[in-house]
Formats: structure tokens, sequence, C-alpha cells
């Protein structure tokens, strides 16, 4: 009897450990910064149904079989890919994933800062400052004050990989992301209940298909890679520290679940209280961008009691989600140029912090003292998204697909997959996306976005 409980426990932690690093590499500012921003800008619900879908299809198929190739190969990116062959389409398939978290990093610590400026706000007993509706445009247009900020985040993010005490942080958010989502839940439910939230409701709940277009699908695409952190290597990582006896599929979908679980209630605490708050501009509110959250959220705090202790509270575990996951962006950074560039630990941390700070810097500076240039028509910080989310994902994706079929072989994946008696149930859809859709549909998206970016097409 005891052996058997020991035993019943020993897999239990296992499995609960990958599921809780996992979910908490996953939640981030990805779930209640961009997600809500995005379904209020492409479409509301139609947006929600078409990211629901991709997740549970594509999704999980990207998601089994990186996990998989980790587990299998017991490397990261580059390592795994070369474990299977050693020519430049391998080297290729191996960087591109690797490559993706050194441009998020930087630009994600912006936002980092934009929200340690909010705490500090709060903190600082703003609530009615920081509900006004030019606060958000005056401090962006601020360039000191948007770059000091960043560097509080930065160096919040580096100096952890300096020395190295993760495990700390991990404490730390495993006590934060409950309490967010309790949170999370009480802020939903005051924003569902205000007068004339409703429309919002049924805005971001109900699809609507005039609110369709093909760009729902491709902001959709990216939002779900960025979300769960597909197609970026760092999946394959985490596989790689996976005990054989845990089961794959069983321990994704609950990442998947959980991630998607708080993208949803972070747009129920958004959406509707951009209908609420803003009157005759919510049409033009909803369009707001990056900006979104930083506008809406604090008027939202601003009309209730206590609004400046909910401020802070909010704020700050909006800061401890975004801060786990820098982390884990600049860790899989620094452990690649130790890998592959043999680098001392320090100095692949000194480089992480340059390349943060340079390519953070940009971003920062966009909107102020750089306003006046832009790379495409974009912006630093939407181009650095749109490099990575719309077009290094899709192809770092399709090389993981066709790495799956040409090398590691379906057979190899579900093997990995069933190891120690695991069910492998969804196996006819993996095999199905794998095999005829995902490529061909990430080409497409891919060239969609390119297409649309230069103009030739208008999506
Ligand atoms: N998924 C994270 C979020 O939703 C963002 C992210 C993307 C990330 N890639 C990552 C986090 C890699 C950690 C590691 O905010």
């Amino acid at each position: 009897m005891s052996t058997k409980t020991s035993a019943q426990r020993a897999s239990f932690s296992g499995r609960l450990g990958y599921v809780l690093t996992t979910a908490g590499s996953a939640v981030g500012l990805g779930n209640i910064w961009r997600f809500p921003y995005l379904a209020a800008k492409y479409g509301g619900g139609a947006f929600l149904l078409v990211y629901l879908i991709l997740v549970m299809t594509f999704g999980y198929t990207l998601i089994i079989s990186e996990t998989a190739i980790g587990r299998m190969t017991k490397k990261s990116p580059i390592g795994a890919f070369e474990h299977f062959g050693k020519g430049p389409s391998f080297r290729f398939g191996g960087w591109i994933n690797a490559i993706i978290p050194m441009i998020i990093g930087p630009y994600y610590c912006v936002i980092g800062g934009w929200v340690l400026r909010y705490l500090a706000g709060y903190a600082a007993g703003g609530v009615k400052a920081l509900s006004g509706d030019n606060y958000f445009s005056d401090f962006i247009s601020d360039g000191v004050s948007v770059e000091g900020w960043f560097l509080v985040f930065a160096l919040c993010t580096v100096v952890v990989i300096f020395f190295g005490v993760q495990k700390g942080v991990e404490k730390i958010s495993r006590l934060m992301m409950p309490a967010l989502v309790v949170l999370a839940l009480l802020v939903a439910i005051y924003s569902v209940t205000r007068p004339g939230a409703l429309s919002g409701v049924r805005y971001f709940l109900i699809p609507d298909i005039r609110h369709f277009s093909w760009m729902t699908v491709v902001a959709a695409l990216g939002q779900m890679f960025y979300s769960l952190s597909c197609a970026m290597g760092i999946l394959i990582t985490y596989g790689s520290y996976m005990e054989k006896d845990v089961s794959i599929e069983r321990s994704t979908s609950e990442v998947e679940f959980f991630d998607t679980a708080i993208a949803i209630l972070a747009g129920l605490m958004i959406i509707p209280a951009v209908f609420a708050f803003s009157g005759n501009d919510a049409a033009r509110n909803l369009q707001a961008g990056p900006s979104l959250m930083f506008i809406t959220m604090p008027k939202v705090f601003g009309s209730m009691g206590m609004g400046t202790a909910i401020g802070i509270i909010f704020f700050l575990l909006v800061f401890f989600a975004a801060l786990t996951s820098s982390i884990s962006l600049a860790e899989t950074c620094a452990s690649t140029f130790e890998d592959e560039l043999h680098m001392k630990r320090e100095y692949a941390s000194m480089i992480v912090t340059v390349l943060f700070i340079g390519l953070g810097t940009l971003s920062s500076l966009g909107f102020n003292v750089l306003k006046s240039v832009t790379i495409l028509g974009m912006d630093f910080l939407d181009f650095f998204d749109f490099l990575s989310n719309s077009i290094m994902m899709p192809i770092a994706a399709i090389a993981i697909c066709v790495l799956v079929l040409r090398s590691v072989t379906l057979k190899g994946i579900e093997e990995e997959v069933c190891k120690g008696g695991a069910k492998f149930k969804r196996k006819k859809i993996y095999t199905f996306i794998i095999k005829y859709l995902s490529i061909l549909f990430l080409l497409v998206i891919l060239a969609s976005s390119v297409l649309n970016v230069l103009g030739i097409i208008h999506i």
C-alpha cells in the first residue's frame, strides 16, 4: 500500500511540476495584455472562435510535437534539430526557433515597464490621474520616463539571469498565479455587471460573421503561438526536462486549458469595461491596440471603491506574471549562447543584457524620440511584434512540422507520446493536421501577412 502511494505521488508531482512550470511561462502579458486588445480589434466573438479552434487544432499539434521532440532528444532546439541531421536546413530550423525569444524578450520588457509605471502610479495614490483620458498617451510620449521604467523592468529580469535565483521567482509565481486568478475573477465580475457592459460581453462572446476578416485568422494564429509559447523552441527545452512516465498529451492539454482560460478571463475584464466606460467612443477604443489595457483598466479602477488598492494588486500581479515570463525568455537566450556559442554563463548573461537593452530601447523610444522612424509603416515595438509573431513563428512552425514528417516520423512521435502506457487520444486529429493541413495553412498565413505589409493585398 505504502509503495503504491509513494509511486503514485512521485509520478503525480512530476506531472504537476511540468504543468506548473510550463503554465507559469505561458501565462503572462500575452494573456492579460495582448489577447484582449487583439480580440477587441479583430472581431470580438469571431476572433475568440477562430482562436479557440486554432488552439485545439494547430496549437495542440505543435505543442505535442515540440514536447515530444524535446523529451526524445533531451536537447534544446538547436541541439534537437541537429540530433536528426547535420545539414544547413537542420541548423536553420534550430536557429530560427532560438532567435525568436531574442526578438520578443526586449519588447516584452518595454511593456513590463509600462506595467511598473502604473503600479508605481497606484502606489503613489494617483488613481484619479491614472484614469484620465490622456494619461497613457502623455506617458508614452515622454521618452525619459518610458525608457527609465523599461530599464527598471529589464534589470529586474537580467539580475535573475546573472544570479540564477530562478527557484525563488518560481516560488513567488506559484503563489501569485492563484491570486491572479481570484483577482481576475473579481474584476471580471465587476466589469460585466457595469451598466452598458452587456453589449461588450456580447461582442466578445458571440461570433458575428460581419466582424470576421482574414486578418482575424492571421492575428489569432500569431496570438496562439505567442500565448502558448509555441514555435520558438521553449517547449522543446521544457519537454527535455520531462520524465518518461509523464503523459505528454494530458499535461500539454492542461497547459492549453489553463492558458486559454486566463486569456478569456482577461477578455471579460477588459472588453465589457470598454463598452461600459467609453460610451460613444467604444468603437474607437476597441481599436486602441497595445494601449488598451492601460486605458480601460484604470477607468474601471477609477470608478470603483478601493480603486487604489485594487489597482495596486492588479498591476502587481500582472508585473509578476510578466516578470516570470520575461525571465524565462531571457534564460532561453542565455542558454542558447552558452550551449551553442560556448560562452561562459556571465558572458552569455552580459550579451543578453546588451541585446535586451539595445533592442528594447528602440521599442521604447519608438513612441517619442524616434517617432518619425517607421519600418513598413510600423513603430519599432509593433514591428518586432509583427516580425516575430507573423513572420518568424510561422516559419519556425513549418520547420517543426517538416522535422516531424521527414525525420522524427509520426511513428516516432506516437511512440514518445505513448511512453509509460500513456494514451494518445487525439492521434487522428494530430495526424490529419500535421500531414495535410499544417504546412499549407502556415504558408498561406505567412504569404498573406507578408503581402499585406508590403501593401500588395489588403486584409
Ligand atoms: N507566452 C507568454 C505570454 O503569454 C509570452 C512568451 C512568449 C513567453 N514566448 C515565451 C514566455 C517564452 C516565456 C518563454 O505572455
